[in-house]
């Protein structure tokens, strides 16, 4: 029964103050996990015949909430991390509330149309052509499995299956989704052994030369690899594509947001050439989770590849836009739109503004460690990944450090690993992060 009830408004009131108030923190409490039994003995079973009502949200601000780390928290520098602006995430309140189908034309003309406009400024900021589009996925991961699948069957349609069987070529920095979707799709990974962490055209052509290209369908560049956020050499691989005639998809889900940032826009030259690229709006373009934004030079291979086709489904082709045909997925949640709100609200000069903030710490971080003698910088950061080692440490150091640093509610900063040692990292994504939280975080490796 469909009833605006007074404990409709009174929930409306208490979600809405909550949102608020999250928004006004500055910064917001980092919190942090606790345990299955802590958990339990807090919160109980939530799960009953009868239905908590107003307690479902205490249980969540009192409790849960707080066991659940901030992303968004200035001094949160593990992973890639998230920071939406304001205007992103109180959007999210109005996608979820609006109920919206995001799969076809025909039943969001308005949020299709606003996330295309997203989506066609993304495509213009890597040159792609005017033909140029895609939809937005959950992640990076899914956004290069439908990639994948668009090359396969592009492939497929043109070379007939290959004897020896499918393969991709990726550098060996590739995301740890590339081997994963890989496995989904069932090929082979010719993992192309690089002179340098940047894979280039020439480390692809000799990885050919040793290992043959036969049944190749794509090749996967790194634009901003996920450890040390370093672009590939896109021009001198997509050379490579085209002598060869592969598809060339361009993995940008971390570090493709910089091609609105002028002093790091010449690093990406190439990524005009590719066949498919993926940027993560809930990475460093300050959208919500989640939110991969998925462009092809020619979506109709996509369509042909992935498009689903039955009778029931008859009605929504319109010949209009159907995102749905572009992705692993029928229904869709129109994920794009808080990222379109936001970029629409504060226009893209913002954006780059905010990129470039992100960019100067990132030096300045750089700077900073090599100015002091207890760390030292992996590479120079060529985006906002600032690589480094504490001289000395252990494994375990790192780990009791991070841990550390975390229960104190100071930050969160995971340790990685390169090449078999332990070494830290701040991936900076988040425009608030300042020089004095780098200060901060380093002073504790003294
Ligand atoms: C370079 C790169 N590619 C792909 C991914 C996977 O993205 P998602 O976690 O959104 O699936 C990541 C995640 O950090 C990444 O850094």
């Amino acid at each position: 029964v469909h009833q605006y009830t007074e404990e409709t408004e009174q929930l409306a009131q208490t979600i809405l103050n909550y949102v608020r108030e999250r928004a006004q923190l500055d910064p917001v409490p980092l919190d942090g996990p606790k345990t299955e039994a802590e958990l339990s003995a807090a919160v109980g079973q939530t799960i009953t015949p009868g239905g908590l009502g107003a307690r479902a949200m205490e249980i969540f601000r009192d409790e849960l909430a707080p066991a659940i780390i901030s992303v968004d928290h200035p001094r949160f520098l593990s992973f890639i991390p998230s920071a939406p602006t304001e205007a992103a995430a109180l959007f999210e309140l109005v996608v979820g509330g609006s109920c919206i189908y995001g799969g076809s034309w025909l039943e969001a003309a308005g949020a299709v149309y606003a996330e295309n406009q997203a989506l066609r400024w993304v495509a213009d900021l890597a040159g792609m052509p005017e033909e140029a589009g895609g939809t937005f996925v959950q992640g990076g991961t899914l956004g290069t499995l439908a990639a994948l699948v668009t090359a396969r069957h592009t492939y497929l349609e043109r070379h007939g299956r290959p004897d020896a069987g499918f393969r991709l070529a990726a550098g060996a920095q590739a995301h740890s989704s590339v081997t994963s979707m890989a496995r989904v799709i069932d090929c082979d990974v010719l993992l192309v052994p690089t002179q340098t962490d940047r894979m280039t055209g020439d480390d692809l052509a000799k990885a050919f030369a040793q290992c043959g290209s036969d049944g190749v369908f794509a090749v996967v560049a790194t634009a901003g690899t996920t450890n040390l956020g370093i672009v590939d050499d896109l021009n001198g691989i997509a050379e490579v594509c085209a002598e060869h005639g592969l598809w060339l998809h361009v993995d940008g889900a971390y570090g493709a947001a910089a091609l609105a940032a002028p002093s790091s826009r010449d690093r990406f030259a190439g990524i005009e050439r590719c066949d498919s690229f993926t940027v993560d709006p809930h990475k460093w373009l300050f959208a919500p989770f989640d939110c991969c934004a998925l462009v092809y030079r020619k979506p109709e291979l996509a369509r042909a590849a992935l498009g689903q086709r039955a009778g029931y489904l008859d009605p929504v082709e319109t010949g209009d836009w159907n995102p749905s045909d572009y992705a692993v997925n029928l229904s869709r949640r129109a994920r794009g739109l808080p990222f379109w709100f936001s970029l629409a609200t504060h226009g893209t000069d913002a954006y780059t503004t905010a990129i470039e903030q992100t960019l100067t710490v990132a030096r300045a971080a750089a700077a900073e460690v090599e100015r002091r003698r207890y760390v030292e910088l992996v590479c120079p950061p060529d985006l906002s990944v600032v690589a480094f080692r504490r001289i000395g440490w252990t494994v375990e150091q790192y780990a009791a450090w991070s841990d550390k640093l975390l229960r104190a509610g100071v930050a969160f900063v995971t340790p990685s690993s390169y090449r078999g040692d332990p070494i830290a990292r701040f991936a900076i994504v988040n425009p608030r992060t300042s020089d004095s939280d780098i200060t901060l975080i380093l002073d504790t490796m003294a």
